[in-house]
């Protein structure tokens, strides 16, 4: 069976997998079909970042692939647990390989596909990639790390707009809405750190969390992407205006125009 094929199988089976949860849980059907939405965007924005890179047809596939199953233990935790945070319930990448095992789904694959999907699934939602002696493993994982920090990035400005007259508190990982902001958040994003989901008290310091994913992106085309998009100048608008925020807004808009000044003489070496 070629690529094209087999990723129509993916597709079907996915389609079938969360329809089974709507019809079963239809009073989660708004999370659930969050989460399917954000799981198919991630597809696309994978696809996006992958033909950028001109990657080949099996490169492609297994980008597809990670794309579409990598949040697929969102919706046993959903549905379980009624919450999408992982602390207070269960890891959903290391969930999500399990429903692809148990499934047996990627029974036709070779072993290092396997391997390299699996893994990438498992280093999506870690601080930090894991180290690994494959660096198939490690390109997957910062692919599909971008292309879903990219589509969180939609989910979560959309959300901002709508959020006043419809309250999501699972989007908010039940977070209190106050207006602190946490020290060691704002010392880590100003350090142009990665910020560690423990270290998050309030919904601030998430919208800071986010901001700050920034500085773990992979590739040039995915901080342009986020660039043209607008995202943080729109979580930013979210945020209390005061110092704090404002120093963040400065870091962020000297980040983006030292990465295009990066792209630019990356052009001219090239030519
Ligand atoms: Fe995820």
């Amino acid at each position: 069976m070629n690529y094209t094929d087999t990723f129509t199988i993916y597709t079907r089976w996915f389609n079938s997998y969360i329809n089974h949860f709507l019809e079963t849980h239809p009073d989660l059907y708004e999370n659930i079909e969050l989460k399917a939405d954000h799981s198919r965007k991630v597809h696309d924005e994978i696809i996006g970042i992958a033909k950028n890179l001109k990657l080949n047809e099996e490169g492609t596939f297994l980008a597809e692939t990670i794309g579409l199953f990598h949040d697929i233990g969102r919706f046993k935790q959903y549905v379980k647990y009624k919450t999408f945070s992982d602390s207070k319930s269960q890891n959903h990448a290391e969930l999500g390989v399990e429903v692809l095992k148990e499934n047996n789904l990627l029974k036709n694959l070779a072993e290092e596909q396997k391997e390299i999907i699996y893994k990438s699934i498992l280093n999506h939602n870690r601080a930090e990639i894991e180290p690994d002696i494959n660096p198939k493993v490690i390109f997957f994982s910062k692919l599909i790390r971008d292309a879903d920090k990219l589509d969180i990035w939609r989910l979560i400005t959309e959300y901002y707009l709508i959020k006043e007259e419809k309250e999501n508190k699972t989007i908010e990982l039940e977070l209190p809405d106050t207006d602190e902001i946490t020290d060691e958040v704002y010392h880590a994003i100003m350090n142009r750190k990665v910020i560690l989901k423990e270290s998050m008290k309030t919904l601030n310091d998430f919208k800071l969390l986010q901001i700050a994913w920034l500085f773990d992106l992979n590739f040039e085309y995915s901080v342009q992407r986020l660039y043209e998009k607008k995202y943080l100048e729109k979580i930013l608008k979210t945020l209390p205006q005061n110092n704090k925020v404002n120093q963040v807004k400065t870091l962020v808009d000297s980040y983006f125009k030292e990465s295009s000044i990066k792209n630019q003489l990356l052009i001219i070496d090239t030519l």
